[in-house]
């Protein structure tokens, strides 16, 4: 089926002009969809805690991710990076993590659930939400000089030992409503052709390694009222997916920006220049990339967005 391309509402502060073309996957599931009411505003703030960069001359690098988020009603944390950097990055950047009200997983790799036992020392009891497969055994494969070299990419500490600091794990598979506005993707379908599992990512099962399709990997939607905001962990389901699955659940299509990390430096060129032919298409007023995008799919990135484009590093604060 060949739908015509429709007139977005493109934000005029950015004066571009977008147009949107639903595919037609995500046509097919529009009438399955649960709208979210659009009929109030929230005013959120974002700031990057852990990233592979640092842009002000305050804090740390580190292979990680982790953002602050700020709300209207309360705060949350999203990732907690690979433990090293989350607390004096706080502190540098003047997030308390007392505050947080809850912790957001984006899946289970290290560089995003490192830092948990760290902000659980500091907010003590708290709901930490996250899919149930995050306690799976992460292998990465890689080849180094031509040698195969193996490393645990998973969570790193036990379930209880993460209880007995706090943790109240509220697991999930779907798609739902957090708090006023604030949502979690739950598991994403799987139904862009040219976004590909990772090749390198395993996980161990009765000892055996089996290509791990991070079932796990969701990220978190925020409606602000003036368009969603939506922030990724690693975007180990396809940055696309995603973008379809949060259009196909909200039944809104204006972005006031993606956030966080895409994984496509880890990917192929095609995969790279079909996401960027894909993003180009929809209705996004920023694209604040980070960690995992990798500095050549940031550039990439930042040739074809523009000024709308930003990399976010540690320090980074996105005001909607
Ligand atoms: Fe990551
Ligand atoms: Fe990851």
């Amino acid at each position: 089926m060949k739908l015509p391309a429709l007139k977005g509402g493109a934000s005029k502060k950015w004066n571009f002009l977008l147009y949107y073309a639903p595919c037609p996957v995500l046509m097919e599931e529009l009438a399955g969809h649960l709208p979210v009411k659009g009929d109030h505003s929230m005013k959120t703030k974002i700031t990057i805690l852990c990233e592979n960069t640092v842009g002000r001359v305050i804090g740390s690098g580190e292979h990680g991710f982790s953002a602050f988020v700020e709300t209207d009603h309360d705060n949350s944390l999203f990732d907690t990076g690979n433990g090293h950097a989350i607390v004096s990055n706080s502190l540098a950047l003047n997030k308390d993590l007392r505050t947080a009200r809850r912790v957001f997983l984006s899946h289970g790799h290290s560089d995003h659930t490192g830092g948990l036992p760290e902000a659980l020392k500091l907010t003590g009891k708290v709901d930490v939400h996250a899919h149930p497969s995050i306690f799976l055994d992460r292998i990465a494969v890689r080849k180094v000089e031509g040698e195969e070299v193996r490393r645990f990419a998973g969570l790193v500490y036990k379930k209880t030992y993460l209880e007995f600091l706090g943790a109240n794990f509220v697991l999930n598979q779907e798609f739902s409503e957090v708090q006023k506005g604030l949502f979690l993707t739950g598991e994403v379908p799987r139904r862009t052709s040219f976004e590909k599992n990772d090749p390198s990512l395993f996980v161990e099962i009765d000892g055996k390694l089996v290509q791990d399709t991070l079932m796990d990997d969701q990220s978190l939607v925020l409606d602000t009222g003036k368009g969603l905001v939506l922030l990724l962990g690693c975007a180990h389901s396809g940055v696309i997916n995603i973008v379809h699955h949060v259009v196909n659940k909200t039944g809104k299509q204006k972005f006031k920006a993606i956030l966080g990390g895409t994984h496509l430096d880890f990917l192929t060129p095609e995969q790279l220049e079909e996401s960027i032919k894909a993003l180009k298409q929809m209705e996004i007023e920023k694209i604040g990339v980070s960690h995992c995008t990798g500095m050549k799919a940031a550039s990439r990135l930042h040739q074809e967005f523009g000024n709308r484009f930003v990399y976010g590093c540690v320090g980074t604060v996105f005001d909607f």
